[in-house]
């Protein structure tokens, strides 16, 4: 069977690693053309880890309270990926702002998940606001990281219908669905080569569309 060249992928994670997990599922598909080679986590606690080890891959914590300031910190993260010969990085829940010394060195290198229809809703707490906003549909980005905070290009969205009585639980386990749909799905694309920045969007080779709307209330 010829070699498949599979990107060497490190996720970091802060907590219970449900995305983190579903990149470990899909990764372990025949065909797909990444490797999660190690999980780093800020916290000794995280749920996550267990997971990882679980699946047999490489942990590391490094506790951010160790460090004296967030650029201490970020050089130690560093080292860990160069350590592990990581060449993209995948943030699933981890819940340190990065120092733009560090997001510009792995930029085009390092993806996040957010739990909103980037631009809106950047930040904490999203699905508590999209309820307080009113939207009717809500959903999850997967974007590059750049030094400023959920800005960067995106490269696949799903959205969810917000229903009448959601709570923000409810909508968040809707919304974590489609995460856990879309952060393997985007990697692929970005490890298969067929999705790459140009300016301030990605563009993404080809690609099958259900053209249906979603459209929320129904009609
Ligand atoms: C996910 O919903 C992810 O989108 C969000 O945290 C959750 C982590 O869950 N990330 C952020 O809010 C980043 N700012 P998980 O640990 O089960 O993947």
């Amino acid at each position: 069977m010829p070699a498949v060249s599979e990107t060497r992928v490190g996720v970091l994670i802060s907590g219970r690693g449900s995305n983190m997990a579903s990149l470990i599922e899909a990764a372990a598909q025949p065909g797909y053309p990444a490797e999660i080679v190690t999980v780093i986590s800020n916290k000794a606690d995280a749920g996550g880890l267990v997971r990882a080890e679980e699946a047999g891959i490489d942990t590391v914590v490094i506790d951010h309270k160790a460090h004296a300031d967030r650029a201490s910190f970020d050089a130690a993260l560093d080292a860990a990926l160069e350590e592990a010969k990581v060449e993209l990085v995948c943030l699933a829940g981890f819940m340190r702002l990065l120092t733009p010394g560090f997001t510009e060195k792995w930029r085009g290198r390092m993806i996040n998940i957010h739990p909103a229809l980037l631009p809106s809703f950047r930040g904490l707490h999203t699905h508590e606001r999209a309820l307080e906003a009113g939207v009717k549909i809500h959903g999850c980005t997967v974007h590059f990281v750049t030094p400023e905070m959920d800005v960067g290009p995106i490269i696949m969205q799903a959205a969810v219908p917000v229903l009448e009585g959601d709570t923000a639980e409810l909508l968040a386990a809707r919304v974590l669905a489609q995460e856990h749909i879309i952060y393997p799905a985007a990697l692929r694309l970005i490890c298969e080569g067929r999705a790459r920045i140009e300016g301030e969007r990605v563009v993404v080779d080809e690609f099958e569309v259900a053209e249906r709307a979603l459209v929320a209330p129904g009609i």
